[in-house]
């Protein structure tokens, strides 16, 4: 069993979600940008947000992959998370890596650092033999972290868990 690392990057310190993250975790989801992006529900709540943060925790003692907290290591602030997400749904590509930043840190670079670490660590230290990511056509952003990270798009297909939409899957090979 793995627990959450703790990693660091030029910018950013990579750790596993705290219980005091949930106020700077839900500020993060309860952006218009990120709810529009994410699709997420109007209820969605600050505790819809610290089940979120026990789902990727609980994710790392399960499986060994999980979402990060990202910390900008100049401010000490919280800035999103990142990582490697395995749901058990039948449909699910693999191993997916993905990137969700607080609107005040887009532009930066800050998700291709994150994703590049996790693949790193999906490649090297879990040892698979390739990462997926699933991006909504319309989610240019996400597409071009992808691209700047060397994944290509397999196929578009619509999973069980989001039936409103196909879902473009994109990969990349160790
Ligand atoms: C997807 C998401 C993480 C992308 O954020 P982003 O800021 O565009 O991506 P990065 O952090 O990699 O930053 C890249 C941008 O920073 C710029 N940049 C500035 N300084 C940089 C630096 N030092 N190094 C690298 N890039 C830098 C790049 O040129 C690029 O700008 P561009 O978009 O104008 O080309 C963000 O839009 C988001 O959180 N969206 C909502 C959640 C979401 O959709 N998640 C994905 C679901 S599939």
């Amino acid at each position: 069993m793995n627990a959450c690392p703790r990693l660091e990057t030029d910018r950013l310190i990579l750790r596993p979600f705290i219980d005091g993250d949930v106020d700077d975790y839900f500020a993060v989801l309860d952006t218009a940008e990120v709810r529009q992006a994410l699709h997420l529900s109007e209820s969605l709540d600050r505790s819809d947000a610290w089940q979120q943060m026990a789902w990727f925790l609980g994710q790392w003692a399960l499986r060994g992959t999980g979402h990060w907290a990202l910390e900008e290591r100049s401010s000490g602030r919280f800035v999103g998370r990142a990582g490697l997400h395995y749901p058990e749904r039948p449909d699910w590509p693999g191993v997916e890596v993905g990137w969700v930043l607080h609107p005040n840190y887009w532009g930066q670079g800050y998700a291709t650092e994150a994703g590049a670490e996790a693949i790193r660590y999906a490649f090297e230290d879990l040892d698979l033999e390739r990462i997926y990511s699933c991006i909504l056509p319309e989610n240019l952003q996400s597409q071009a972290v992808a691209q700047r990270l060397g994944m290509e798009l397999l196929e578009e297909r619509t999973m069980a868990y989001f039936p409103s939409s196909p879902h473009g899957i994109w990969s990349k090979a160790r």
